[in-house]
């Protein structure tokens, strides 16, 4: 086992997780500090590949979710969302043999619900926007000596219609999103907010 400590700290936080929501804060902090970042040749390359992924992706589901919001409105991008986004971040993941995910510590969809190492990701990146710094993906190692990629989700004007405030959404797209995510987290956002990341894992690597 390379490296133990972590193991116990993940198990120990798992632990926490079962004793309840007072415990939460306790197991972010402690995870926190187990995210292993990585510098140098390392980096550039899993970012340069990383952010080739994530870009063919989103522009991928950019494009589909323009095309059904022209054809059948948000209602319709809506399923769309639902259905197909999924199967193509799977899709562009076997391409490239990695596993592509857009989580969020608001997430609609809860299976879309950051881990212990992708919460401690969105929280730097929380406190680097918070602080006015540019935020830069990030390379980290992970137990088994994969890499893994962030890179930032941000908000922007048109996400607004789904994932604004819901008395500017139309009553039929509101009463869709709450029949389909009754958990739904990802509303109430406003522009240029950290909407989420993209969490690219190398299986290879
Ligand atoms: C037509 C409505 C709609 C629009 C517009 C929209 N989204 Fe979403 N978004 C959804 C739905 C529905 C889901 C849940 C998908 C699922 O079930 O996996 C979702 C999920 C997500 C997720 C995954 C995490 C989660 O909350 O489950 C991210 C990240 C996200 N959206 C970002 C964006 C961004 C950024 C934009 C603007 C570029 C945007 N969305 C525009 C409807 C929309």
């Amino acid at each position: 086992m390379k490296y133990p400590t972590l193991a116990i700290l993940i198990f120990g936080s798992a632990l926490f997780v079962a004793t309840g929501c007072g415990e939460q804060k306790a197991e972010q902090q402690q995870v926190r500090k187990n995210v292993q970042y990585v510098s140098g040749p390392d980096e550039v390359t899993y970012r340069r590949i990383g952010k080739e992924v994530i870009d063919t992706v989103q522009a991928t589901l950019k494009m589909n979710l323009v095309k059904a919001m022209q054809e059948g409105g948000p209602v319709n991008a809506v399923n769309f969302c639902n259905t197909k986004a999924m199967e193509l971040t799977d899709v562009y993941s076997e391409k490239y043999s990695t596993e592509v995910r857009r989580v969020s510590d608001r997430n609609r969809n809860p299976q879309n619900a950051p881990n212990e190492f992708e919460a401690a990701v969105i929280e730097d990146f929380k406190s680097m926007l918070a602080s006015g710094e540019a935020i830069l993906p990030k390379v980290a190692i992970d137990a088994d000596g994969k890499k893994h990629f962030y890179a930032p989700i941000y908000t922007g004007g048109v996400c607004l219609t789904c994932h604004g405030d819901p008395k500017n959404m139309q009553p039929e797209l509101v009463s869709v999103l709450d029949s389909l995510y009754p958990n739904d987290k990802a509303r109430g956002y406003a522009v240029d907010e950290l909407r989420g990341i993209w969490s690219v894992k190398f299986k290879n690597s």
